[in-house]
């Protein structure tokens, strides 16, 4: 199937299903619920990484990018996994962690050990004359980018966690190994690579410190040299696939990078990730803050990648939620009164639009964040770094503990809620983080009586089935509605008008003249009127398609 046409389901192998009752969800668990996956009838599966590791970032730190690790199963689980999902048309996309390796990779341990091959595979250097830190870059998870190397006068960078060592991209003979990895990953049959913060490993051969003022990410993030990594990645591996499906994380990028990135004609990656649109909700570009979401900036910020990508004939993803994200519903939606309908329009927003849609595992059958009382619960480094760092800077414990809440990777990383026992079906044993409501939201709930993933069906199968919402071109219709942001879609003499109501209000809309006499293609709402001033209920989407002959 065409990529435009595909939709990709990510699982959080840690907390999808747990088959032998550690507490953590595992391969065998993920291979018992691919019924469940067949019914939404995705066609690919992003996994997180299930390597070898220790762990600290909750697999994002490898340390062997040749085996699973021992708690999420073995190599015959995964075969067997891609072999029967395989069966069924669904493809696997593993998750490529190359900017970084864990401190406990036999690459840093050999580099330790004194082996000047593998010290080349990272940046080691010294401290500045007056003894301070090789330069002034912080750590995105807190702290300063630097260790001490070993007893060495050396340090060592690390953009994430001291743990989470940065490979130095400039040394070939990093290039060559994760090529090396990519191609035994794809000879077992994978077709999908997620490439990990992908766009920080353009660094600069000499560092050098942030002038004051200036973020030090912006001295090596979506720098020029990324494109020349990628286009060598792919001719060496993925690239050889000619139905092969790439996505870029790709920190702080614009437009013009994004179209470079994933243009056909450059060669580099199928599409990537932004997530400017994901910054809405922030203070001043701050993640640990708390505001409602900014919906002028929200609709310019989509309309805009969307337009811009189109002309460029770029490609994205299009998504809402991941595993560093709190949970959607509860940042644009209303995860109270409109959980359901708020579920819908959020997805529909996304599943119309020009690219490929990703959902997250459990945003089908309408999951919100957990509803933690103490700081006890949270587990991810990220959120207890973030949580310290306030109080530290004068915040109480309980404003300190309410940012956490709203903005901790916690939020989506909750097990999968299959149904409404203590433990949500999800483990027999104690689940490594706690779900809080699965009484209320849960697989089997949602199958018997819900609508969200029925809905989510529809939507997977209009992108299957209409070549418009595949292929169509995005065009911007208007941006100065309070409460409804629409877009249009169009291919040759077809037009297809989005409309989704954003708030818990009614609103309405006058509609474009030649859209009076559309047919209703899709609505969250029954009986929908299609008039001249269309009426909107709460979080309400419209599409709209008309033949223009
Ligand atoms: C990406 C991952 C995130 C991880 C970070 C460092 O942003 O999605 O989970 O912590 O990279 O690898
Ligand atoms: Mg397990």
């Amino acid at each position: 199937m065409k990529l435009s046409q595909q939709v990709i389901y990510q699982i959080y192998p840690k907390s999808f299903y747990d088959s032998d009752g550690d507490g953590i969800g595992d391969l065998r668990g993920i291979i018992e619920k691919i019924p469940y996956l067949q019914k939404l009838n995705v066609d690919m599966i992003w996994f997180n990484p299930f390597f070898v590791s220790p762990q600290n970032d909750n697999g994002y730190d490898i340390a062997d990018y040749y085996r699973i690790d021992p708690t999420f199963g073995t190599m015959s689980d995964f075969e067997e996994l891609v072999a029967k999902l395989k069966a069924i048309g669904i493809g696997v996309m593993l998750d490529m962690v190359f900017n970084h390796t864990s401190t406990e990779h036999v690459w840093f341990q050999k580099a330790l050990a004194g082996d000047r091959k593998y010290q080349k595979f990272y940046y080691l250097r010294h401290a500045k004359p007056d003894g301070s830190l090789p330069t002034n870059w912080e750590s995105k998870f807190g702290g300063p980018a630097w260790s001490p190397f070993g007893e060495s006068d050396l340090y060592y960078l690390h953009l994430y966690d001291p743990t989470q060592a940065d490979l130095d991209w400039h040394n070939p003979a990093v290039r060559a190994a994760c090529a090396e990895v990519v191609n035994y990953w794809r000879q077992k049959g994978v077709k999908g690579f997620r490439f990990d913060v992908i766009n920080v490993t353009g660094k600069a051969a000499q560092l050098v410190d942030a002038p004051k003022g200036v973020a030090s990410k912006t001295l090596y993030t979506d720098t020029p040299i990324v494109q020349d990594y990628l286009k060598e990645l792919n001719a060496a591996s993925f690239g050889q696939d000619p139905d092969s499906v790439t996505v870029g994380e790709m920190s702080s990028t614009t437009i013009k990078n994004s179209i470079g990135y994933t243009n056909p004609d450059n060669h580099e990656l199928s599409m990537v990730f932004n997530f400017h649109h994901l910054k809405t909700d922030y203070v001043d570009g701050r993640k640990w803050s708390r505001m409602s979401f900014d919906f002028p900036r929200l609709k310019h910020l989509l309309d805009g990648w969307a337009t811009g990508m189109n002309a460029g004939n770029g490609w994205q993803a299009l998504f809402w939620n991941n595993h560093d994200q709190p949970r959607a519903l509860n940042r644009f939606g209303d995860p109270g009164r409109y959980r359901v309908k708020s579920a819908e329009m959020l997805a529909t927003v996304i599943h119309l639009m020009r690219g490929t849609p990703f959902i997250y595992m459990g945003e089908e059958i309408g999951m919100t964040d957990p509803d933690y009382d103490s700081m006890a619960d949270y587990v991810d480094i990220e959120a207890l770094n973030a949580y310290r760092a306030l109080v530290r800077s004068g915040y109480s414990h309980a404003d300190a503990f309410t940012i956490v809440k709203t903005k901790a990777r916690d939020n989506s990383r909750t097990p999968m809620q299959w149904d409404a026992s203590p433990k949500a079906g999800f483990t027999t044993g104690r689940p490594w983080l706690r779900p809080t409501n699965q009484a209320k939201i849960n697989v089997v709930q949602e199958l018997a009586h819900g609508e969200i993933f029925k809905y989510y069906q529809q939507l997977i199968k209009l992108r299957k089935t209409l070549p418009i919402v595949a292929d169509g071109d995005y065009r911007t219709w208007r941006l100065d509605d309070d409460q409804v942001f629409g877009y249009w879609r169009q291919l040759g003499s077809q037009q297809l008008l989005v409309l989704n109501n954003f708030y818990a209000t009614t609103t309405t809309v006058d509609l474009p003249a030649e859209m009076v006499t559309a047919k209703v293609l899709l609505s969250n709402y029954d009986a929908v009127k299609v008039q001249p001033k269309m009426v909107l209920q709460p979080y309400q989407s419209v599409a709209l398609l008309v033949n223009k002959n």
